[in-house]
């Protein structure tokens, strides 16, 4: 099984996944956790380039950068961790290019749908839990750390990128939304609660 978490920057994704990974491995599943962008040798040097604040990438680059790095991740970990029965849990995946880059960078949520298809050969994830908080709380949290080149876009960015979410939200079935402004196990209850039903429906 595939899951994706989804969000704006400082929505908390990272440590939910790391709650689910723990709780499937307390299950005794077979488990891995990948990262976007990076989570491979070549993934992680396209990583330094897209957050690096000192390069001027252009958009339509910036996407084929993320999508080389998601092609990449694909093909070398999560297509045969899949193939040998793994849970795959992606921190971010092809929704994060749908909203960042297809809604906030204007490129188009079709185009970028088409070449999502193109970069992960049609893998897509079996769930996607879209963690969702408000801009103010996501600029709230960003303010405290030292920012990357995305993260320094500001609010009408982080507005166009939630905006492009909610757009996503209503055309896929297995697009979750999830509060995020809970307290972090009020937030993983209702996590664990979908993968229950999952598992139990096997
Ligand atoms: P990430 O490392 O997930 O940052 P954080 O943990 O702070 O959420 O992602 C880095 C940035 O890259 C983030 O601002 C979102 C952006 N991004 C895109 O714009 N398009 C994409 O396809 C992906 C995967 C990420």
């Amino acid at each position: 099984m595939f899951i994706a978490f989804e969000g704006l920057d400082g929505c908390g994704k990272s440590t939910q996944l790391e709650l689910l990974f723990n709780y499937l491995k307390s299950l005794n599943k077979k488990v891995i956790k990948v990262r976007e962008p990076g989570g491979t040798e070549v993934g992680e040097k396209i990583r330094s380039i897209l957050l690096n604040k000192d390069l001027n990438i252009n958009d339509r680059a910036e996407l084929l950068l993320f999508l080389a790095s998601r092609a990449q991740l694909v093909e070398e970990i999560i297509k045969p961790a899949l193939k040998c029965g793994y849970y795959v849990l992606a921190d971010r995946f092809a929704d994060s290019s749908i909203a960042y880059q297809g809604g906030a960078r204007n490129l188009g949520i079709e185009t970028v749908d088409f070449l999502n298809k193109f970069a992960t050969n049609n893998i897509f994830p079996d769930l996607v839990f879209f963690i969702d908080i408000s801009v103010e709380l996501a600029l709230k949290r960003l303010n405290m750390k030292n920012k990357d080149r995305l993260e320094k876009e500001g609010r009408s960015f982080l507005e166009k990128v939630r905006k492009s979410y909610m757009e996503i939200a209503k055309t896929k079935s297995n697009f979750i939304i999830i509060n995020g402004e809970r307290n972090v196990n009020e937030i993983f209850s209702d996590i664990k609660r979908t993968i229950d039903n999952h598992i139990i429906s096997k």
